[in-house]
């Protein structure tokens, strides 16, 4: 290959690679919504069990003790950040979209499937606690 056919393909793949990791981002970075069949489920658990050590074990890290999202890994993460639960933008949406979204995790928040249901219902429960705080 010439030097210049080699330059170009490495042009080529340098954008292409480029391309692809900036729309990756921007995915990444879009308004995060759950689809409506998830916003719909109903909260079928009362009370919030032992969530605060689950969520202490679990989530601090980075959405921070309170919930703001200010934990000790949350300032090496790129954007989006961990969300803040004390916030309205969280707060004002059902128990069915925060469980759907802890479970399903997005970018670097994680898939929590692996926690039982009731689990992840009382989280949603204890999520609500901070509410305003
Ligand atoms: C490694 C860091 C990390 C950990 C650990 C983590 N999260 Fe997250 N969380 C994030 C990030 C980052 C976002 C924002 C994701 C986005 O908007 O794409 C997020 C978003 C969320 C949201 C969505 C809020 C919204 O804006 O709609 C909920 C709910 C949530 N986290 C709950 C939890 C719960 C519950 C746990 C523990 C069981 C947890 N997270 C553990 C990083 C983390």
């Amino acid at each position: 290959m010439s030097a210049f056919g080699k330059s170009l393909s490495i042009a080529v793949a340098v954008i292409t690679l480029l391309v692809w990791t900036g729309a990756a981002v921007v995915s990444a970075q879009g308004p995060w919504v759950a689809p409506p069949e998830a916003k719909a489920v109903k909260n079928p658990v009362k009370g919030i069990g032992n969530a605060k050590k689950a969520v202490e074990t679990n989530c601090v890290s980075c959405h921070g003790p309170g919930g703001k999202g200010d934990g000790p890994a949350a300032a090496a993460l790129p954007p989006p950040k961990p969300a803040n639960w004390t916030s309205e933008a969280v707060q004002k949406q059902t128990d069915g979209e925060l469980f759907w979204k802890m479970s399903n995790g997005r970018g670097a928040m994680p898939p929590w499937k692996h926690l039982p249901d009731n689990e992840r219902w009382e989280i949603v429960n204890y999520i609500r606690t901070l509410k305003g705080k």
